[in-house]
């Protein structure tokens, strides 16, 4: 039986964080899409036409060990607005969402384009200020030189992109539970989403 949780929100809210400790805790699968979006950035910045590397997009292209870098984020945010490189990407995505056993899926739209029927979406957020100071510890923590304010920048700039494009931007879906983890514990974030998730399960007998 499939079962799909939908976790949307902005740039560095703990999407990633809280959708892996959900698919750990539940024994379902994730998909990070974002990765999606940035191979095909990445395959841009080394001369590739977007359409064609969405198109074209191979397992060897996810596991590029440059992919979460600032440029790399920039460039999937600017191919992210083409309608075409998205609809390349979406049978992808919802044959993943529907695997057997269950499925996360984080991103920016999967619970309103995605998986609209998804049982669970959720919304994460926090403020500008705290997603730019976890990315900016990440980098840092990785060995990337960064100036915080350089990484808030850069948030700010990748988060007005997403909200405003035309395809698919950046919205919670009606029946979104949002979370904002801006004074949460990590702990406590991933508390909340597992209860999301359990009360949702409960109500339809998931087993
Ligand atoms: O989640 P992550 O920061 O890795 O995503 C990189 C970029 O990919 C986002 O800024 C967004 O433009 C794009 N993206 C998207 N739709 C998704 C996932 C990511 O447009 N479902």
């Amino acid at each position: 039986m499939s079962f799909t949780v939908a976790i949307d929100g902005p740039a560095a809210a703990g999407k990633g964080t809280i959708s892996k400790a959900v698919a750990a805790e539940f024994g379902f699968g994730h998909l990070d899409t974002g990765l999606l979006y940035r191979a095909v950035g990445r395959k841009v910045l080394h001369g590739a036409s977007a359409i064609e590397a969405a198109e074209t997009l191979t397992t060897e292209d996810l596991t590029a060990d440059d992919l979460r870098t600032p440029e790399v984020a920039q460039a999937a945010s600017k191919v992210a607005v083409i309608a075409e490189v998205r609809a390349a990407l979406v049978d992808f995505q919802r044959a993943f969402a529907r695997r057997a056993g269950g499925a996360v899926l984080d991103g920016r739209d999967i619970g309103t384009v995605i998986c609209p029927k998804a049982p669970v979406k959720l919304y994460v957020t926090a403020s500008a200020e705290v997603r730019a100071e976890r990315r900016w510890k990440e980098l840092t923590g990785n060995g990337h030189e960064a100036a915080l304010e350089d990484v808030l920048a850069d948030v700010v700039a990748r988060d007005a992109r997403d909200r405003e494009r035309a395809e698919a931007p950046l919205v919670a879906a009606e029946d979104a539970v949002h979370i904002d983890t801006s004074d949460l514990t990590i702990d406590e974030a991933v508390a909340a989403a597992c209860a999301a998730v359990r009360a949702k399960q409960g109500s339809l007998n998931f087993e």
